[in-house]
């Protein structure tokens, strides 16, 4: 069976593909480059021993879009991953965010409304809910104004989708990362981030590993135990693989209804000062870090009430907070030993 992963070179993109790989999918690949490298594909065939088939272009070309579903018409499902995904670029540059991320995932419903493709998952995000009233944050909580251009091209495309499944024969899941850490156990694929790491755990391994001077912990003063930030980090291998179950559940028919929002985090949260922790103990070695002021727009707290996944999906995180931070360690060495 046939899965289109749009993005699938990038980084949960690359992990997907090889959990698809491994059920028995067939997988063909789009992506523009933009963000990762051709190279993953060799990658992936080292773990999987399946080269999938990558074609590169533009997601925002609509001619070209439409031509890839044409020429691949008997596609079962589309896992959309394709999109910019920088929190603070999004607001200096807003325009790039919009144009990308709705015009792709606009050109991608095209043309499968053309060619008669019905199932898409979409990659959300936790960012939708904002800071929420309760915790832990479940399907039902309202949508918050969105913090940034970025956070606002998820509420829209998971509105662009809901309103083409009402006038279509389309069927849609979204899904909405906590946050998504860790790498592939061999260590062949994991997060490339472009220049300096915005996320937590990528500045983590790559000032441990030299290449930054020093973690700066952005405010030690909210309310939370320990002063800092708590979030829901979920390991990427987990992540990927309810998106085998998430386009298997659409394929097999079983959807409830025809557009499905899963919340895909562990339900357990972890402080910033506990991640560094976590990373000092499995890696043996102290973390050169400073508290300085609060980031603009950080939420305080956030984690996932994961039971309706668990019980819709029959999924469930398995991977700790060691564990993630371990493989995230692992990679980063791997990497760097192969890229001097
Ligand atoms: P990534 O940047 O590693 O992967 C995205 C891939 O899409 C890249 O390979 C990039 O080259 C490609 N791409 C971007 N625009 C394209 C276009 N117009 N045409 C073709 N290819 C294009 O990002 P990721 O972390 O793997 O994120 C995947 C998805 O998950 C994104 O939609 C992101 O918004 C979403 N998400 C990510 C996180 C996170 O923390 N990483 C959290 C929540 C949601
Ligand atoms: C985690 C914590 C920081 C870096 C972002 C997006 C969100 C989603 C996931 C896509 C925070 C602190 C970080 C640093 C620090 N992505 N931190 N020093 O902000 O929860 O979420 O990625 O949808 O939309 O906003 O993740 O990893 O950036 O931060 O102290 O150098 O680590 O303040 O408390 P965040 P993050």
């Amino acid at each position: 069976m046939k899965i289109l992963v749009t993005g699938g070179t990038g980084y949960i993109g690359s992990h997907t593909v090889v959990e698809l790989q491994n059920k028995g999918f067939e997988v063909l690949i789009v992506d523009n480059l933009s963000n990762s490298s051709a190279e993953i594909v060799e990658k992936i065939k080292k773990i999987t021993g399946i080269k999938p088939v990558l074609e590169v272009f533009d997601l925002g070309d609509r001619e070209k879009t439409v031509g890839f579903f044409k020429r691949n018409s008997d596609i079962k499902g589309v896992i959309h991953f394709a999109a910019f995904k920088a929190v603070g670029e999004s607001v200096e540059k807003p325009l790039k965010y919009y144009r990308n991320n709705l015009v792709s995932l606009m050109n991608i419903l095209e043309g499968m409304s053309e060619t008669g493709v019905q199932n898409i998952v979409f990659s959300s995000s936790c960012t939708v809910y904002g800071q929420p009233d309760e915790l832990p944050v479940s399907e039902k909580a309202p949508i918050k104004k969105a913090e940034s251009p970025y956070g606002n091209t998820k509420q829209i495309s998971e509105d662009i989708i809901l309103d083409t499944i009402k006038a279509s024969d389309i069927q849609g899941i979204a899904l909405r990362y906590f946050n998504p850490i860790g790498a592939h156990e061999t260590a062949l694929i994991g997060e490339l981030p472009l220049g300096v790491p915005n996320n937590l755990v990528p500045f983590i391994t790559q000032t441990a590993i030299g290449i930054r001077d020093q973690l700066k912990v952005f405010g030690n003063d909210y309310p939370t135990p320990d002063g800092t930030p708590i979030r829901d980090y979920i390991h990427v291998v987990d992540l990927a693989k309810a998106h085998v179950i998430a386009v298997n559940r659409m394929i097999m028919n079983s959807m409830k209804k025809p557009f499905e929002v899963f919340n895909l985090g562990t339900g357990k949260g972890y402080s910033v000062l506990e991640v560094i922790h976590a990373f000092e103990k499995v890696s043996g070695q102290k973390l050169n870090y400073k508290i300085v002021g609060r980031r603009e727009g950080d939420i305080i707290q956030v984690w996932a009430d994961p039971s309706f996944s668990n019980k819709e999906l029959g999924w469930k995180a398995e991977k700790g907070l060691d564990e993630m931070v371990a493989s995230a360690w692992k990679w980063e060495k791997a990497y760097r030993a192969e890229n001097k």
